[in-house]
């Protein structure tokens, strides 16, 4: 593929297909249909939880994630009330008591809670729901906040998968983007983990930031690469500062171009090849051994709201503003300001606002999706025999002709060259997408 052509469709936005519908394409919901597919998880059924902790100490200039500053204890302390009464409400609602085989704490920086909070939590939880000994218990960490301490309370309550937020070890990019970290911060919170038997590490990087270059981000991969982290994410920054105003902090004018974003993150895929790392899909890289390569080589790769995933469970339930959970009949999303949230679960309700309810053309195009976003490819034979995709395969012919993706008797495969391109061939799939696409990220 000739490179002009390449960059040309790089530059395109579409959305990163976490879901489908994905979450913008979501309409009014109430906590009834919550309530209601709730209820209808059965004994056996595997679940998959996600708490949301939308707060942290300070706003990174570059942040598009649900967060807010925190610095007095009482907002925490409120906020796991809530937390508990929202746990206490979904477990009524429930008709069984299903098992957990995936927790994640995501945020915002859920480390900011104490021990005593996580504990509160957790046991929480376990009133509503039985834990797999197995479980995959996860937590996303800001290497600044990890302490002895800390690590030990993770350990305490069976943390076994810690996410570092490295972002960029570059100085001058750090200061760009309002996040001084040193490599050291992160060597040292890697190091704690590990030494309290909490062993897989995933770190995320960030590529398209101010002041980076080819140069500064394969330093970046080298030096975390020698840190060896089980898994790697490298997302391209995502500016939207009509969204998020503390991105207005981010000197635009400094941002690389869709060319530059584009070569930067084919440096990051070579330089984790060139240290035995596994591409996982479009942004993720893992040791083989780790399970996320294992699902990839064996085509079992899943995608749900924290991107790639060896979790297969069809019911994730979300706590905490913002969280989408997701049934076999459809998507629920919580109200995204913390004030009315708190207000909601607090008088004893759900804060279910928005969501979509599954039609089976939409599983089918959800499964079609998910197949291109994880193995680069799909059987339309297999997925949706008896389906029509004529307008679909129309939309595609521009990419065949520029050697993105190839057609064959049902079969969509991208191109080695098409693979960072996967998206689009995605979006031609998507009933949902906007003539006005500017309000996603770029498509590299
Ligand atoms: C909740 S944060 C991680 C945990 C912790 N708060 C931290 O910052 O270290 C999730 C990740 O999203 C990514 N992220 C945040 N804002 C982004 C943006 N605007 N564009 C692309 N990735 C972003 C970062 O890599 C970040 O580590
Ligand atoms: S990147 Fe992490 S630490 Fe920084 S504001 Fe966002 S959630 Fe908080």
């Amino acid at each position: 593929m000739r490179d002009d052509v390449l960059r040309r469709y790089a530059a395109l936005a579409v959305p990163r297909y976490t879901s489908f519908p994905t979450a913008a394409d979501f309409t009014t919901q109430t906590p009834d249909t919550m309530r209601r597919w709730l209820r209808q998880i059965g004994p056996a059924e595997h679940v998959s939880l996600y708490i949301h902790v939308p707060y942290c100490r300070e706003i990174c200039h570059y942040c598009g994630c649900h967060a807010k500053m925190a610095i007095r204890e009482d907002v925490i302390a409120n906020y796991v009330a809530a937390l508990l009464s929202e746990i206490d409400t979904v477990g009524a609602a429930l008709s069984a008591r299903p098992k957990v085989v995936h927790l994640h704490w995501g945020g915002g920086t859920p480390s900011i809670l104490s021990e005593k909070q996580f504990k509160a939590v957790v046991t929480a939880l376990q009133l509503a729901f039985e834990f797999d000994p197995a479980m995959e218990h996860a937590i996303e960490l800001d290497p600044r906040t990890v302490t002895p301490q800390l690590v030990q309370t993770l350990a305490h309550i069976g943390v076994n998968r810690a996410s570092l937020g490295v972002q960029d070890i570059d100085e001058k990019v750090q200061k760009a983007i309002g996040r001084i970290q040193p490599f050291e911060t992160v060597r040292r919170a890697t190091d704690l983990l590990r030494e309290v038997g909490i062993s897989r590490i995933n770190f995320d990087l960030i590529y398209g930031l101010p002041y980076q270059t080819v140069e500064t981000i394969r330093s970046t991969c080298e030096k975390v690469a020698s840190l060896k982290p089980d898994r790697v994410a490298c997302y391209g920054y995502a500016h939207l500062p009509q969204r998020r105003s503390n991105q207005r902090l981010v000197d635009a004018s400094l941002l690389p171009d869709a060319d530059e974003r584009f070569v930067q993150a084919q440096t990051v895929a070579d330089c984790f090849r060139s240290y035995g790392y596994q591409p996982v899909g479009i942004d993720h890289y893992a040791l083989p051994d780790d399970s996320l390569a294992i699902a990839a080589r064996s085509g079992t790769l899943n995608r749900n709201f924290q991107g790639y995933t060896d979790d297969t469970c069809e019911t994730l339930i979300g706590f905490g503003p913002s969280s989408i959970s997701q049934f076999h009949g459809g998507y629920v999303q919580n109200i995204a300001d913390v004030g009315q949230y708190r207000k909601r679960v607090e008088s004893g309700d759900l804060a279910t606002v928005r969501g979509y309810t599954l039609r089976d053309s939409d599983r089918i195009r959800a499964r079609i999706i998910t197949a291109l976003m994880c193995n680069f490819a799909v059987d339309l034979n297999e997925v949706a025999p008896d389906m029509e995709f004529s307008d679909e395969l129309a939309l595609l012919r521009p990419l065949v002709a520029d050697g993105v993706v190839e057609v064959k008797n049902g079969i969509i495969r991208a191109t080695e060259d098409g693979k960072p391109l996967i998206r689009l061939v995605a979006a031609a799939f998507d009933e949902f997408r906007k003539e006005n696409v500017q309000a996603f990220s770029c498509a590299v």
